[in-house]
């Protein structure tokens, strides 16, 4: 049995379903958000994006997380000054220190009440230890059938995202 610093034994932790660490926030559009045009940043949005996502990830592992990867990111609908932005984040695998989550970012006009979704990403988080290295995290257990399906084509994902690292 191998325990951690606090005495858990890492080797059997218990598995969570996606919906224990799943995180919503919003953030309103303020001028110091925007580009000349009063257009939501996209760098701003990309913060956002992961510190929801990173946030989802910290409550799965009950650790500090890295981002490692993001995935790629599109840009389809611009943001206004004054609008909400809704940032939904999920897990959808796991490996042994890693995590995949995904992240929905949507656009709410208070004045009309329309919701737009404007983007989505994959990102890759490593729970850490106090030293700063990779840590074992929970099992993630899918509940719903659109979470087994987001967990078995995540394996292609990730090969990918290897490929990509050059592992
Ligand atoms: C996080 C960090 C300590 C991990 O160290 P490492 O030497 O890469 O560790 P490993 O190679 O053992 O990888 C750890 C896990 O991350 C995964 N991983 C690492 N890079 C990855 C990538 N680009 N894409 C997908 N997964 C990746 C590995 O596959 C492994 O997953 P597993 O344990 O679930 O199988 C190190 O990469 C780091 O410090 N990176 C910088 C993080 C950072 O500063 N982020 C921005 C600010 S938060």
């Amino acid at each position: 049995m191998i325990k951690n610093g606090n005495g858990v034994d890492e080797t059997s932790l218990n598995g969570k379903p996606p919906s224990a660490s799943e995180v919503q926030t919003v953030e309103l559009v303020l001028p110091n958000d925007t580009n000349l045009l009063g257009n939501l940043l996209g760098g701003r949005l990309m913060h956002w994006m992961d510190l929801a996502g990173a946030m989802a990830a910290s409550r799965h592992a009950n650790s500090i997380v890295a981002t490692v990867a993001v995935d790629s990111l599109d840009f389809r609908h611009p943001v206004r000054q004054g609008e909400m932005v809704i940032l939904k984040a999920k897990l959808t695998w796991v490996g042994n220190t890693s995590m995949e989550v995904i992240v929905r970012a949507y656009a709410e006009n208070m004045i009309s009440g329309n919701v737009i979704l404007t983007n989505e990403a994959y990102f890759t988080f490593v729970a850490l230890d106090e030293n700063g290295r990779p840590k074992k995290v929970p099992p993630l257990v899918p509940e719903t059938e659109e979470e087994m399906k987001a967990c078995r084509e995540a394996e292609e994902r990730r090969k990918k995202r290897l490929q990509r690292r050059g592992k």
